[in-house]
């Protein structure tokens, strides 16, 4: 659920470009609300919106092709300032009668662009080196090659005639490199100008104001009805239920599904905080201590997809039930969801990929159930427009602890995944001490593992050791650690040798049952950051 306001919106068109998501996170780094949309989106929607801009992405297709994803005339001709980028900027060009050309050969990467324009609202401060350029990031083989009357060419490359264009008094503009990456180095700068100073925003978007806002929106929709929502003690399910708890408070209940694979202590942990006697005591916060039938129901199970499948279709069983015992007292119109805006676009935008692993997330219901329970169709989800590290900003500025806001990313199934093949009690025990020692010598040794992930798994791997006298037959703890900003790619942490061999020597002391400990190297790809 969006908040209605009449904030300033700016709309990213997406014909396909992979760079969508960065787009409009550098525009709302510059305080200004952004959503992205597929290019099929008609104009009147578009209208309605009453966007301040448009941004429209690259893209892998040619202009030219009958299949390629397009835009009438009409969208440069609303009166509303548009930015072509790249894919965008030929599109731009080929709608207003301007040329596109293949190039004998791509032009991909770090290319030095000369700014011819530098009176350009796009580049008006926008440092060059003494030879007029400026670095930016280049990936196109088709190429403008003249420009629609009413244009001027404000910026080349040797390859590229039209390295960027404009017509300044219809307030369109077009680069055929990429500011939205930081390899443009002054990439930000233009996105800037084309936000505040073209489209007239006024930067005023703060998380402040989004929480204050989404608590009154929320209250005004949900009025006297009560709201049921999964709560997991990750970030977002937590902020979820402090926005809906400050905008209804008694009205909310929350559920906890407690599936005995979470890190050690962690169960008690978010009981503590969210329980009767916590910090946000008010939020009906049941627990539901479902460790021994999740186990049950695992037992002899090998195959990570089946695993993942059984506790995800478990959760929904045992949270159905809570749910339907809950309906049953009256008055529950809606479910809530802590889904995040990386969500919305992956599932509604995103393209029909291989299935590596499937995700499911906390809080969901299937639709048969929500229409059983006579839960309104349209899920409660106030966190659907922002990013992991907006909804962040959003918890702090909530008041929620750092510990809490900073959490790292947890799976859905849990320690499920962290186990390699059959998941039994005692192995997830294992993982539970490995994985709290492991954390707490990073911790300790000032390792940030706000960077990225950092947990310990059980490989299936049992082999042959030697403790005092005897030979032991005892399982390898694998330690991970990776470095990245958005979990689709990642490197190995370099944790100081030093350091693993401390954990190494705690977790085989320790952790009975444990005799090897490895260090995960793989990248991602090939490897994928969990180990199922
Ligand atoms: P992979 O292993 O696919 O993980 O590289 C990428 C990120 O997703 C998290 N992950 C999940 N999160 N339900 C979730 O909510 C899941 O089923 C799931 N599987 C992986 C993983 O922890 C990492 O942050």
């Amino acid at each position: 659920m969006a908040p209605e306001t009449k904030r300033e919106t700016v709309i990213v068109l997406d014909f396909g470009g992979q760079y969508k998501q960065l787009i409009a996170r550098r525009v709302r780094e510059c305080h200004v609300y952004c959503e992205i949309h597929p290019h099929t989106m008609p104009l009147s929607e578009i209208l309605a919106m009453k966007p301040m801009g448009i941004i429209l992405t690259g893209g892998p297709n040619s202009v030219y092709a009958a299949d390629s994803p397009t835009y009438g005339k009409e969208l440069f001709e609303a009166g509303i300032p548009v930015l072509g980028i790249c894919y965008g900027s030929q599109l731009m060009a080929y709608r207003l009668g301007g040329e596109v050309k293949t190039a004998p050969v791509s032009e991909y990467g770090h290319t030095d662009v000369t700014i011819d324009a530098k009176d350009s609202a796009l580049f008006s401060d926008v440092e060059t080196a003494a030879d007029g350029t400026t670095r930016c990031w280049m990936s196109h083989t088709d190429y403008i090659a003249s420009v629609p009357e009413g244009f001027r060419i404000t910026a080349h490359t040797p390859a590229c005639p039209v390295a960027a264009m404009e017509n300044a008094e219809k307030k369109l503009y077009a680069v055929q490199f990429h500011p939205e990456v930081m390899h443009t180095v002054e990439g930000t700068k233009m996105l800037r100008h084309f936000v505040l100073d073209v489209c007239g925003c006024s930067g005023d978007w703060q998380m402040k104001s989004f929480a204050e806002e989404t608590i009154a929106a929320l209250r005004e929709k949900i009025g006297s009805d009560r709201v049921l929502l999964g709560l997991s003690g990750g970030v977002d399910s937590t902020v979820t239920a402090v926005l809906l708890s400050r905008a209804i408070g008694k009205q909310l209940t929350c559920v906890f599904v407690d599936h005995g694979l979470l890190r050690k202590n962690e169960g008690d942990e978010v009981e503590a905080v969210f329980g009767p006697n916590g910090q946000f005591g008010n939020l009906n916060f049941i627990r539901v201590n479902a460790g021994e039938e999740y186990f049950a129901m695992l037992k002899g199970v090998e195959e990570p997809e089946k695993k993942r499948k059984l506790i995800g279709e478990k959760f929904v069983e045992i949270f159905g039930n809570e749910a339907r015992k809950l309906a049953g007292t009256g008055g529950f119109r809606y479910m809530a969801q802590g889904t995040i805006y990386p969500d919305v676009v992956e599932s509604g935008m995103g393209a029909a990929g291989a299935v590596i692993k499937s995700h499911h997330n906390v809080g969901g219901l299937p639709h048969d159930l929500v229409v059983e329970l006579g839960f309104d169709e349209k899920p409660i989800e106030p966190l659907r427009s922002l990013f992991k590290d907006e909804v962040r900003k959003v918890g702090l500025e909530l008041g929620i602890p750092e510990k809490l806001v900073f959490r790292q990313p947890f799976p859905g199934p849990g320690l499920g995944i962290r186990v390699v093949g059959e998941v039994t009690p005692e192995k997830v025990h294992i993982v539970q001490e490995a994985d709290a020692i492991y954390r707490e010598e990073l911790e300790k040794a000032g390792i940030d593992m706000g960077k990225g992930q950092f947990f310990a798994a059980l490989s299936n791997m049992r082999s042959v050791g030697v403790m005092g006298d005897h030979r032991t037959y005892d399982y390898a703890v694998v330690l991970r650690g990776v470095i990245t900003s958005d979990f689709m790619t990642a490197e190995a942490a370099e944790i100081p040798w030093s350091v693993l061999q401390t954990c190494m020597n705690r977790i085989i002391n320790e952790v009975r049952g444990v005799n090897r400990v490895l260090y995960d190297l793989s990248s991602k790809p090939p490897g994928t950051i969990e180990l199922e």
